[in-house]
């Protein structure tokens, strides 16, 4: 009977990506992938380390799975939190049978048969052979119309705060070469959108020219719709990436463009490399670039020295930028950062009212924007099941989330992988919803596909 592996993911993209990875390995290694934790031979959690919140859910998780440690399946520690924390997990929870971080999870197979001989040193994997792990993972396997691409791993920026140059190693970017290939194979595979992945993946260096060159060519790729990337540092937004957004169709006019904090005293204890006013000057010119750009960010409130009027000038970059959507965290110290040994830490409660009050702000920006796309024609790319079987889910160009109900499930499995034009009739906080308009002549698939077109 065929093993099967049970993956949870937390933390960021990578992590999904790595997760589908890991399936892809173990797929070559006779396992199928189960979202059924009480059926699997195999468990891994592939963790996240960023804040220590995220960082205890795995403990937490651990303990759940004892049961199924008792029942005879194997769990395996994958991710960040893997990296960062090594042998000494398996002290804290005996029930761990492996250790493996972000760029050693190509060595699972031999991993899990050195377990099953009863070799002792199995158990931990943590070296960064970063390039080695792209050459030996199978060919990817495409699994629904939106998938992620890792172009870039590990990162050299080592802001104050930030745990990712410890966890994931060296900055490497992979070849372009091996990145078209991949993606080529997910559009074989059925793929319509691809975002690439990296945590500063516009330093991304693989080719002569960077991003820009490696998303032209991308965008030649038969049967990519859409392109998009993430995460980028503002440092590297260079004028050839900036004029990509205004000359790549299928570069959708969305970016995620974290700028932590709107204090060029605070940037500069973050080690951002960048001052507010640069920040704005890049938002300007990607504007002016590509005028329907829709951004979002990442910002830390209660950063190590920051005080009221540090925090008054987030909001004000807020309010200047103006947001489609965005993620704000409290600062949370990490072992072995530079910023958990300042002196000057926040404390907690501030650290609380200052998040709702951005929180506060942010939400009004987003719910405004979303509002502003009522009555509007957006091309949706289907990639989701809804909260019903009769309901489907995708995103616009501008990552919103878009919900339309269907008159049965089998209309919504219909829509499922294409893209079509929804009318937006109603805004909320986090999606849209509405319906299709209409289908262009002989793309229908279904009967019940043109009843929704007359609906
Ligand atoms: N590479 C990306 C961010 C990666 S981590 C960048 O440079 O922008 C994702 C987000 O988690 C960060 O943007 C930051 O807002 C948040 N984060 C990272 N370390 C944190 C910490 N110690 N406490 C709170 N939030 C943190
Ligand atoms: Fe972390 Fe900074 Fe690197 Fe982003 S750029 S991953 S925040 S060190
Ligand atoms: Fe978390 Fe690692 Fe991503 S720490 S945010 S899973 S790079």
């Amino acid at each position: 009977m065929a093993k099967k592996v049970f993956i949870k993911s937390y933390g960021c993209q990578m992590n999904v990506y790595d997760s589908a990875r890991m399936a892809d390995v173990l797929g070559a290694d006779g396992y199928s992938r189960t979202e059924d934790a009480e059926d699997a031979d195999l468990i891994i959690l592939n963790t996240c380390h960023i804040r220590e919140k995220a960082a205890e859910k795995v403990y937490s998780e651990l303990g759940r799975l004892r049961d199924l440690k008792e029942r005879g399946a194997r769990i395996a520690v994958a991710g960040c939190v893997a990296q960062a924390e090594g042998e000494e997990m398996i002290r804290r929870s005996p029930q761990v049978d492996l250790v493996v971080g972000p760029q050693s999870y190509h060595r699972l197979p031999e991993m899990l048969s050195s377990l099953t001989n009863g070799d002792p040193d199995a158990a931990v994997e943590t070296e960064f052979p970063v390039e080695s792990k792209f050459a030996e993972l199978p060919p990817v396997q495409a699994n629904g119309p939106s998938a992620f691409l890792t172009i870039q791993e590990g990162c050299d920026k080592f802001c104050a705060f930030c745990v990712v140059p410890y966890t994931r190693g060296a900055e490497y970017s992979r070849p372009a070469d091996a990145i078209v290939a991949e993606a080529e194979r997910l559009a074989q595979g059925g793929v319509r959108e691809i975002t690439l992945l990296g945590q500063n993946v516009n330093a991304y260096h693989g080719c002569d020219g960077g991003l820009a060159v490696l998303l032209r060519r991308l965008s030649d790729v038969d049967g990519v719709e859409r392109l998009r990337y993430t995460t980028s540092h503002p440092h590297d937004m260079d004028d050839d990436l900036i004029a990509a957004h205004g000359e790549i169709p299928a570069l959708m006019p969305y970016l995620h463009l974290p700028v932590q904090s709107g204090s060029d005293r605070i940037l500069a204890r973050m080690n951002r490399r960048h001052r507010a006013e640069d920040y704005i000057r890049v938002v300007e010119r990607l504007r002016e670039a590509r005028p329907d750009l829709a951004l979002s960010s990442d910002f830390i409130v209660g950063h190590p020295g920051e005080t009221e009027a540090d925090f008054l000038e987030t909001l004000a970059l807020v309010e200047t930028v103006g947001y489609a959507q965005a993620y704000s965290f409290k600062y949370s110290p990490r072992p072995g950062t530079p910023a958990a040994d300042a002196d000057d830490q926040v404390p907690e409660d501030e650290k609380s009212v200052r998040l709702q009050r951005l929180q506060a702000l942010l939400n009004s920006q987003q719910l405004a924007y979303n509002q502003g796309s009522v009555g509007a024609l957006v091309d949706v790319l289907f990639d989701r099941n809804g909260k019903y079987d009769h309901q489907i889910a995708g995103r616009s160009p501008h990552m919103q989330a878009v919900f339309v109900d269907c008159g049965d499930a089998g209309e919504a499995t219909a829509l499922y992988g294409r893209t079509l034009p929804v009318r937006i009739s109603g805004a909320f906080g986090n999606s849209l919803g509405g319906h299709v308009e209409r289908i262009s002549a002989g793309t229908a698939g279904t009967a019940s596909i043109g009843e929704l077109q007359g609906a």
